[in-house]
């Protein structure tokens, strides 16, 4: 079975090509609006590098009327004052809403990122209405602290507690990779907290946070509560970023565009959460299940294209083991059908991108210049998309720039070892501790190696799928700060003390 490389747009839905046919504008305080420069940019599709769009291109002027309408969104009692049930039945609705509009959602993301239609929809689309109304669940269950205090003078009864308050106006800054999903990862739990935001999506993949936008004004959010701008990382980032009325800044991406954020962050104080890029380690043990074990590395590197910041891109394998494990997973990247989205018979997508690709292959090249052997994959695809084969390479030394540095595509390096102090010295050996992947079936093992990687999750036995209730994010530098779970609604509030003396 051949998939096609190049998406077939007779496939689409009329609603989502009635949404790519007609120029798509900012959301700002309720209301529809063109750049007030009239610039637009092109949305490009992945598997054929053709426009299929234009959104609106927003400058620094666009994002202060943005950042305004959040402002003024924050101080009205219409949010700030709306019942904490009120602000969770909200979120619920746009949970709802982006549940009842799945289909649509996800044949935007596929035109759009170039990510496989069930991962599109199943995942990228389900899995932000999932994040939406757990994390939506946190708005009425946000409490303070009691406290009996005994005043340091005579005759003083006091009473201390403690109160959260929304830190104000969130500038959510986010990547390409699974745009639906992380636009959720920052709205839902910045929202849930009281906050107003100002989403600025990828300018690679802008289409499917603006029909969110669309949906949020449905479900009834009060104007300027969600603002969206399109624009690029240096004019409508880098504004937001500066801007002295946002007091938090919120964003996804990598390691380099994270350390300028937060320098930049700096000049006006504002709180920051970075979640940055990776270099996961997957650990398999010999004790492990090996066939399932094969199919978990492959799936964890090779799952959309390997463009997730968790992704498995160095398998680390007990050496009696090694030759077995890597030709499994050797053989499940030979196996994989390169295509186009839309089609179904595909099991591999391209990269978001025709620089994506560039880099991506950069990397192969270098990898082997290094001295690294390819064993699958590594040669280009002849097509217009921006398809990079799943590619596995051997022989790397732990220096290696391929083994230290975030590749971001369908790339792994695989690396014996002989015991656990080795591996785990091997696995903390990158600048990142984003997350890591054991596979084992000695429990002393696995409780041992969890407590010593240095990452922010660790997945035992399972590829590491995101769940709504468990915090992702990172150690080192793969950022600050968590996405998901109650701790990432802790993000979005201040704490205020509160002493009263008692008469
Ligand atoms: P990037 O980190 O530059 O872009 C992510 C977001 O930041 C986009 O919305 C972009 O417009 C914005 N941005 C860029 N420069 C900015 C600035 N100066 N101020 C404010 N916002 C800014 O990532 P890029 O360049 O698209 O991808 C490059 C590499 O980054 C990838 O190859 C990959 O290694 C890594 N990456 C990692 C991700 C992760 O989730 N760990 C996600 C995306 C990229
Ligand atoms: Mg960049």
């Amino acid at each position: 079975m051949v998939a096609s490389l190049a998406n077939d747009f007779g496939q689409l839905r009329g609603d989502v090509r009635n949404y790519l046919d007609c120029e798509r504008r900012l959301l700002i305080g309720g209301e529809w609006v063109p750049a007030s420069s009239g610039a637009t940019f092109p949305v490009i599709d992945p598997s054929s590098g053709k426009e299929i769009a234009r959104v609106a291109e927003a400058g620094a002027a666009d994002v202060d009327a943005a950042v305004a309408a959040a402002r003024k969104a924050f101080e009205d009692p219409a949010w700030r004052g709306m019942a904490p049930e009120a602000r969770e039945r909200l979120l619920w609705r746009l949970a709802d809403l982006v549940e009842q509009n799945a289909d649509e959602l996800g044949q935007i993301e596929t035109v759009d990122n170039g990510m496989l239609g069930f991962v599109a929809r199943n995942l990228n689309v389900m899995g932000a209405a999932g994040a939406i109304r757990s994390i939506g669940g946190w708005s009425s269950k946000i409490f303070g602290k009691t406290a009996d205090i005994v005043a340091p003078f005579p005759g003083a009864e006091c009473f201390g507690y403690t109160v959260k308050e929304p830190v104000g106006v969130v500038g959510a800054i986010i990547p390409w990779n699974v745009p639906l999903m992380l636009a959720s990862w920052k709205l839902a739990p910045a929202l849930a907290a009281g906050c107003t935001v100002v989403l600025k999506p990828a300018e690679q993949t802008p289409l499917s946070a603006l029909r969110l936008g669309e949906l949020a004004v449905e479900a009834g959010f009060p104007p300027g509560v969600i603002n969206i701008v399109t624009g690029y990382g240096e004019t409508a980032g880098a504004a937001l970023v500066e801007h002295p009325a946002v007091d938090k800044i919120s964003f996804t991406g990598s390691t380099v565009t994270g350390k300028l954020i937060n320098r930049a962050a700096t000049e006006t104080v504002k709180r920051v959460t970075l979640e940055l890029g990776g270099k996961s380690p997957t650990i398999v043990f010999d004790d492990a299940d090996i066939e399932t074990a094969i199919g978990g590395a492959a799936d964890s590197i090779f799952f959309n294209a390997g463009q997730v910041c968790v992704a498995g891109s160095r398998l680390y394998v007990q050496r009696r083991r090694f030759d077995e494990v890597v030709s499994g997973v050797a053989d499940h990247a030979n196996r994989l059908r390169l295509g186009a989205g839309l089609d179904p018979e595909s099991q591999l997508g391209p990269l978001v991108s025709h620089d994506q690709q560039q880099r991506v292959s950069g990397y192969i090249r270098v990898g082997t210049e290094e001295g690294a052997e390819v064993i699958a994959g590594g040669k280009p695809v002849d097509a217009d998309g921006y398809y990079v084969p799943p590619t596995v390479l051997v022989n790397t030394k732990p220096t290696s720039t391929v083994v230290q540095e975030e590749i971001f595509g369908p790339v792994l390096v695989a690396m014996p070892f002989d015991d656990i102090d080795e591996v785990v010295a091997q696995a903390n050996s990158t600048i990142y501790g984003l997350a890591a992947t054991v596979w084992s079936n000695n429990l002393s093992t696995v409780h041992r190696i969890v407590r010593r990687l240095r990452c922010g999750k660790v997945s035992v036995n399972t590829g590491g799928f995101p769940h709504a209730t468990l915090p992702e994010g990172g150690f080192k530098q793969s950022g600050f700060g968590r996405d998901l779970g109650y701790e990432s609604v802790l993000g979005y509030l201040e704490n205020k003390s509160v002493l009263i003396r008692l008469q």
